[in-house]
């Protein structure tokens, strides 16, 4: 059987976030919305991985991983506005630490979808002096990990989170307003390329120099109906505004959306060591006249077209070739890609294991392209808090069982643990789907 092997040093591991598996963050912005009764079930002891981060590292290590991705919780460090809590920096000191012990290289992330509750309170990212306050806390963290951690991540997915909570209106503040989703866009650029410097800026040891991205979630798009120029040209449109212009800012300096908004933020320019790719599958977008020049709803379940053959137990669409294709584009930027999450929800955990070894395998067909990958991190290393969804959706290499916070290594996990060890993948009966 044909296998395809992978560079040497390449980064195998699965990626968290705090807010979804610490537990009782309860200066956050998120705990404060779910405690106004805004989703389905609370977060509370999530999976009390602030707790138990040593033993679920151990499990890493167990599954042959060398790399781990989680973030660093801002309203932990900083839970009143200028009051910073030293043991919480030492906590994250101690995170990093218990990974290098293991062998796990950590990928930090800076901002994973929440912030400090009097952050949001007295306007979060709509507010221009946001950037300069997320700079704050960027070089705190930096002053006490910028020595022992080479992969950083400064934010989680900006195009989601600002569809999500202030498009969408399904996370806090809960707005659905377009003039402030673009002011929120504008000041997550200008906060990355703030952190971007003080990560660059504070490295004093000999090591290599720090690799900053953000986590950038790039689904391929389509039109909804493939016969019907409206949802042709939004499906194009929204690969623009959600896809490119972000990346444009991150080496450019510019963000251009026709229709939208145009602006120079020049300190944007090349901030962006390597791109962070996050990939679930395609989206399917419908001309919607009420969206105006935002980009239109995405098709929901009942209406997906037929090309959608196969789903997650979330209804996700699953297609590694569209992988293929998102991966191989961003490549021909010329920069290392890292797959910061790449995962699915399936009951039947068998089939969570092909998705992986569907989605490795199209990995291998990019890098046959020409991508320069560096590392693929699952996501989850655990089942864990789904925001709006709660804990019903589960993508953990491991199961928890939340009455008694037991985890159990699935299938899927010890499977994904022999390429992790092996460093290769076998390619012959590569069935990674067509590409339409
Ligand atoms: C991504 C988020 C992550 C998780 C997965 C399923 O968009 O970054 O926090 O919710 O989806």
């Amino acid at each position: 059987m044909p296998e395809f092997a992978f560079p040497d040093g390449f980064l195998w591991g699965s990626a968290t976030s705090a807010h979804q598996v610490e537990g009782d963050n309860v200066h956050s912005d998120w705990w404060a919305w779910e405690q106004a009764g805004r989703v389905k079930e609370p977060s509370g002891l999530a999976c009390d991985h602030y707790r138990r981060f040593a033993q679920d590292f151990d499990l890493a290590a167990e599954l042959g991983h060398n790399a781990h991705r989680f973030s660093v919780e801002w309203s932990r460090l900083e839970p009143a506005e200028g009051r910073w809590d030293e043991a919480a920096l030492a906590h994250y000191v101690e995170v990093v630490r218990a990974l290098r012990a293991r062998r796990l290289e950590p990928i930090v992330t800076l901002h994973h979808f929440t912030t400090p509750q009097w952050f949001a309170l007295r306007g979060g990212w709509v507010r221009p002096d946001s950037v300069e306050a997320f700079a704050r806390y960027v070089r705190r963290v930096a002053a006490a990990l910028g020595d022992s951690v080479r992969y950083w991540v400064t934010i989680n997915e900006p195009m989601v989170y600002v569809r999500m909570h202030y498009i969408q209106g399904l996370g806090p503040p809960g707005a659905r307003d377009l003039p402030q989703a673009l002011r929120v866009i504008e000041h997550l650029i200008r906060a990355h390329a703030a952190a971007y410097r003080v990560l660059h800026g504070a490295r004093r040891g000999p090591g290599p120099a720090p690799q900053v991205s953000v986590a950038h979630h790039a689904p391929a798009f389509g039109p909804c109906r493939r016969w019907w120029p409206p949802d042709r040209w939004m499906a194009a449109r929204t690969d623009r505004v959600f896809n490119w212009a972000l990346l444009e800012a991150l080496t450019e300096g510019r963000w251009v959306v026709p229709g939208v908004g145009k602006w120079r933020i020049p300190e944007a320019a090349a901030t962006l060591d390597y791109v962070g790719v996050n990939f679930y599958g395609r989206q399917f977008i419908q001309w919607a006249p009420a969206a105006g020049a935002w980009p239109g709803a995405s098709c929901d379940l009942g209406h997906h077209p037929r090309e959608v053959t196969e789903r997650t137990s979330y209804g996700w669409d699953v297609h590694p070739a569209s992988f293929v294709q998102v991966l191989s584009r961003i490549g021909r930027m010329g920069r290392p890609i890292l797959v910061t999450e790449n995962g699915t929800y399936m009951q039947d955990d068998a089939r969570r294991w092909d998705f992986i070894l569907r989605h490795v395998q199209a990995m291998a067909r990019a890098f046959q392209q020409g991508a320069r990958i560096i590392g693929y991190c699952y996501w989850s290393l655990l089942d864990n808090f789904e925001w709006a969804d709660g804990f019903g959706p589960r993508f953990g290499l491991a199961e928890v069982d939340y009455a008694t916070q037991r985890r159990t290594i699935r299938d899927s996990g010890r499977r994904y643990a022999e390429i992790c060890r092996a460093n290769r993948v076998e390619i012959g009966d590569m069935e990674i789907g067509d590409s339409h």
